[in-house]
């Protein structure tokens, strides 16, 4: 499966194939910003404006394509640091992958594939966050992210419950020279 996922950059094209994947893993109970009663249209909303933002160049999404079908099944965002004083961070944001499709490798992929976005951009400091104890929590140690700390009720799950949050980094910049080369292979080069 993983063999013939296609990695690449989103295109104005792809809004509602990315509004599907939010919808999909909010049905299936994950805390990514939204509620239950989320519809695919309030979901192509907040993809509408991710993708102007990438058009302005304040983030970079990246979409898993199932290279038989052209269905996309996972997504990820780098979400560049605003601040004058942080040209070198970013925040990782919104990985996805359908529920059809996870246990294959395909977050593993999106993330190698974003760091690389980082590393060529100069965001070697990658900040992000995710559930408590979720599956995401494992994903992102195996990777080898850095736990922060923990921050109890810090959102909510879509069914109104309080979720704790824990706050992972990772600097690029602590793992062995990276070329352009490795990353165009794209298998675990951080
Ligand atoms: C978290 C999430 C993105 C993981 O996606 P995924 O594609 O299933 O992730 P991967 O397959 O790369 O890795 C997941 C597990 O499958 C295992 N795996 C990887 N390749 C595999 C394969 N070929 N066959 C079976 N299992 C495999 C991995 O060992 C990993 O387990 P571990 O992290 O506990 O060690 C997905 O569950 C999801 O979208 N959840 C909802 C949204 C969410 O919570 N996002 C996180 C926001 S911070």
């Amino acid at each position: 499966m993983n063999d013939g996922i296609h990695i690449r950059r989103a295109l104005d094209e792809d809004l509602m194939g990315l509004a599907a994947i939010t919808l999909d893993c909010v049905a299936g109970g994950a805390s990514i910003g939204f509620m239950e009663t989320l519809t695919l249209e309030q979901s192509a909303a907040f993809w509408q404006k991710c993708l102007e933002s990438a058009g302005r160049s304040e983030r970079i999404i990246l979409v898993a394509q199932d290279a038989d079908s052209d269905v996309l099944v996972g997504t990820v965002q780098l979400v560049m640091a605003a601040p004058e004083n942080q040209p070198h961070r970013a925040d990782i944001a919104k990985l996805q992958v359908h529920r059809n499709v996870r246990g294959n490798g395909i977050a593993s992929k999106l993330m190698n594939a974003i760091e690389c976005e980082a590393w060529a951009l100069g965001r070697h400091l990658l900040v992000l966050d995710t559930v408590t104890k979720s599956p995401a929590e494992g994903l992102y140690l195996r990777l080898g992210w850095s736990k922060c700390g923990e921050i109890p009720k810090y959102a909510l799950w879509p069914n109104g419950e309080y979720c704790s949050t824990t706050v992972f980094y990772k600097d690029l910049a602590d793992r062995s020279p990276v070329t352009r080369a490795d990353c165009e292979r794209n298998d675990d080069v951080f």
